[in-house]
């Protein structure tokens, strides 16, 4: 399996598939992958005739320098779990300095509002970060599809709106959330959880399916009361937010209306970490 370091060699791949006219299916990561991340490249490999994961911990998108500083990073077993997958893979795993030269900093997008709702909200600049590493990556990797987990929406509707702004041609694919069989959400920040976090951690996709199945019958104000009564109680979880929004603005809501789709989005920590999930009502 090929690992580059350096944007020259991955840009000199990319050439050679380009001028066989082979189509490039990517799937961006910050590294520290699981099941999740492998469902994602399984469907990219699928779908497309080479495949390229990038594993890099993105400094721009992280609002403290501690959750950078903790953010896991295990790119040897990484690199081992993906050559067991296949072969095939070509891994992108670059430094800060080859994705963003002497200068690392984000532009700063207008993601027409998405960018100041929930994850907005609570991890300002976030992102842009985001953002700007995606439109480096494209640039570079010119994909023809890139895949994501719908476990970070918010971050799925921001990439198609990134592509819209930067008019980019890469299809941009949304893929189901992938759980323990707890219901935890797969996540790499789930490696940092204690067995007391663990136990509980469960309590956010149960809370998150009673939404589902009683937002036909109970007003938004009731269930977002609930969900917080919910927690009130937990000495390991704490909420950070609970919100009910149209899936196409991901504008919060206080009433329903006829003929939208809904999400229900929480954000919630385990000590210091911060878990999010999300589970479309409708
Ligand atoms: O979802 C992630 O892991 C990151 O936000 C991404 C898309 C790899 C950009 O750094």
């Amino acid at each position: 399996m090929r690992v580059h370091k350096k944007r020259l060699d991955i840009i000199a791949d990319v050439a050679s598939f380009i001028k066989k006219g082979e189509t490039i299916g990517f799937v961006p990561t910050m590294g520290a992958l699981h099941q999740g991340h492998l469902a994602l490249i399984e469907r990219a490999l699928k779908e497309n005739q080479k495949v390229i994961v990038s594993i890099f911990v993105n400094p721009t998108q992280f609002n403290t320098s501690e959750d950078l500083v903790n953010y896991p990073r295990t790119l040897d077993s990484d690199i081992k779990l993906l050559s067991k997958l296949s072969e095939e893979i070509i891994v992108f795993a670059p430094t800060p300095k080859e994705v963003y030269g002497d200068q690392i900093s984000s532009i700063s997008y207008d993601f027409k509002g998405l960018e100041n709702e929930m994850e907005g909200k609570f991890r300002p600049g976030h992102f842009d970060g985001v953002g700007t590493v995606l439109y480096h990556f494209f640039n570079i990797i010119t994909p023809n599809k890139a895949y994501f987990g719908e476990k970070d929406f918010q971050q799925l509707q921001i990439v198609k709106k990134l592509i819209e702004i930067e008019k980019m041609s890469v299809q941009i694919i949304g893929c189901p959330i992938y759980r323990e069989e707890s219901g935890l959400a797969l996540s790499s920040r789930n490696k940092r959880l204690n067995q007391k976090q663990l136990d509980e951690s469960p309590l956010i996709y149960s809370i998150l399916k009673q939404v589902k199945k009683d937002f036909g019958t109970k007003s938004v104000t009731t269930l977002n009361k609930w969900v917080s009564e919910q927690f009130k109680a937990n000495d390991e979880l704490t909420l950070e937010y609970f919100e009910i929004a149209k899936a196409s603005d991901l504008k919060s809501i206080k009433r329903k209306q006829k003929d939208t789709k809904y999400r229900a989005f929480i954000a919630v920590f385990a000590g210091e970490i911060r878990l999010i999930d999300n589970i479309a009502l409708n």
